[in-house]
């Protein structure tokens, strides 16, 4: 379930990127493809509205599908070979039709920024109240509510302003994340880890926190022996290298919390008892587990992840790219299935088993030995699996198959994803 939601979700959002890959690289000659969304957007002012046409859904079930409007204008005449003048004379055939059946025209739909191909999703059929106008608080705002001629559009008004606030607070948090990110770590961290390089990571900076933490924890040991002797001399360790890491990144000084190391020794020397200096330790302890706690994830992501958009699949696609074709292809297996058509089924499955195939070889650009789990033998066993129920035309095992495929698709991802996402946003 969550796998095949987590493929799904990457397969529409991927927009107009896999609309530019399935036209240009997988339908050769089928250029014109890639500017159906912004004609559609152009000719309706749809852009950035909840129809906006880049997610493909106001024409398809989820491409290649057409839904019932897609299906009318497909029947008026367009093809992927249709240039956008074709298009436009298309999406004007129809305008009148009701394609989806459910009351509203498809103009109509269009202007009130519903679906016209889904029989589901369209404007409200009784005038209503609108009860809820005069809660709204900015309900002062909209004068021109009783001026409206038809009620019935006002909960459409309602719900694209809903959604367009929505897309511009979740754009601000999103652009606020990234410039964090950005800054979550200071350039001059950048010295401590000169050498490092994904495989072979090393870092100056983690030298100096074996110091300190060996120290620190030495320091705890010999307590706990009762040696204050040695507890001492590990102290006088501890303490200089806390103070002298504490001056090594300026914008980090923050973290560190040199007066509550000094007030450990000083306790320590008067032999406070043991609460006090047990207080004492947790306070420096906390200094250690924060900057730890904040920046771990940030340095492994930036020193020694190796960074996905630098490597190829098949020599020659940058991985990103192959994702979206494989997704793709992926989702016409399932989409092909669906509808009964065996040809392009077969079609897809044969570019997805290359394709798979490719990025098997492409784990080895970062791993030496081999992977067992994601691109193994059992699971080519499966895909060749898939390939002789689409020769037997049983269309209900592909679906299946298909379902437990995108499996790996999500474990490979919920694995490499996160800091590779990470990185990204830090770039
Ligand atoms: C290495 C294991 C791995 C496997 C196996 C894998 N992926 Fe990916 N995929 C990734 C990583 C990592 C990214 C993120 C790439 C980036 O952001 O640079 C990604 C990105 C994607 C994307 C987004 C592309 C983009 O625009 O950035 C899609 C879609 C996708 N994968 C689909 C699939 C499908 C479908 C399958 C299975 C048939 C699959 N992947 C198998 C690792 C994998
Ligand atoms: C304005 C309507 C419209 C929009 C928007 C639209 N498509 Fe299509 N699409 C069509 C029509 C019509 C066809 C032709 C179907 C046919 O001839 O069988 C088509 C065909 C396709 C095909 C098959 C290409 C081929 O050569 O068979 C793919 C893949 C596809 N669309 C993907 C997408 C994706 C992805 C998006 C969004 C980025 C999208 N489409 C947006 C109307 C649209
Ligand atoms: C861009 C580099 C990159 C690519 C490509 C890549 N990985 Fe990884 N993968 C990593 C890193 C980094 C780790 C973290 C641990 C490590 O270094 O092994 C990791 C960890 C793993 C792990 C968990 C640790 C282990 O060794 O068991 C598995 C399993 C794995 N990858 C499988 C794959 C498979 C299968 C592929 C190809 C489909 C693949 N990876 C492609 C970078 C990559």
């Amino acid at each position: 379930m969550v796998d095949k939601h987590n493929d799904q979700r990457k397969y529409t959002s991927l927009g107009l990127l896999l609309m530019t890959l399935g036209a240009l690289i997988l339908v050769p000659g089928a250029l014109a493809v890639s500017d159906f969304p912004p004609v559609f957007n152009q000719k309706y002012g749809t852009v950035d509205t909840r129809i906006d046409a880049s997610s493909c859904t106001i024409c398809h079930e989820g491409a290649p599908v057409l839904n019932d409007y897609g299906k009318a204008l497909n029947e008026a005449g367009v093809t992927p070979g249709s240039n956008d003048t074709e298009l436009i004379n298309g999406l004007t055939a129809i305008e009148q039709n009701d394609s989806d059946g459910d009351g509203f025209s498809n103009i109509v739909e269009i202007n009130a920024r519903f679906f016209p191909g889904n029989a589901s999703d369209h404007p409200a059929t009784t005038p209503n109240a609108t009860p809820t106008v005069t809660a709204t608080p900015n309900a002062t705002e909209t004068p021109t509510v009783t001026a409206t001629p038809t009620v019935t559009t006002t909960p459409a008004a309602k719900k694209i302003k809903e959604i367009s606030i929505n897309k511009q607070i979740i754009n601000i948090f999103e652009d606020v994340y990234s410039y964090f990110m950005k800054l979550s770590l200071p350039k001059s961290l950048n010295n401590f880890y000169q050498n490092s390089k994904p495989g072979t990571p090393s870092s100056e900076w983690v030298g100096e926190m074996f110091i300190m933490a060996g120290a620190f924890d030495g320091m705890i040991a010999n307590m706990q022996e009762g040696d204050m002797v040695n507890a001492n001399v590990s102290y006088n360790v501890f303490a200089n290298e806390y103070k002298k890491v504490s001056n090594k990144v300026p914008s980090w000084k923050g973290y560190f919390d040199v007066s509550a190391v000094k007030k450990l020794g000083k306790d320590m020397n008067k032999n406070a008892n043991e609460s006090v200096i047990s207080k004492d330790i947790a306070k420096v302890g906390a200094t250690c587990e924060k900057c730890m706690g904040e920046r771990t994830a940030q340095v492994w992501a930036k020193y020694y992840w190796r960074d996905f958009d630098t490597v190829n699949i098949s020599g020659e696609v940058p991985w990103p790219d192959g994702m979206a074709m494989l997704a793709v292809n992926f989702g016409g297996i399932g989409a092909n299935a669906a509808e009964g058509n065996q040809t392009s089924t077969n079609n897809s499955f044969n570019q997805f088993k290359v394709l798979y195939a490719n990025v098997k070889v492409a784990c080895y650009n970062c791993h030496d030995t081999p992977r067992l789990y994601y691109v193994s033998d059992d699971v080519f066993a499966k895909i060749d699996q898939m390939g002789t129920n689409i020769t037997a035309n049983n269309m209900t095992n592909v679906q299946a198959i298909q379902q437990e495929l995108g499996i790996q698709c999500y474990r490979c991802h919920v694995l490499h994803w996160p800091a590779q996402d990470m990185k990204g946003k830090m770039k």
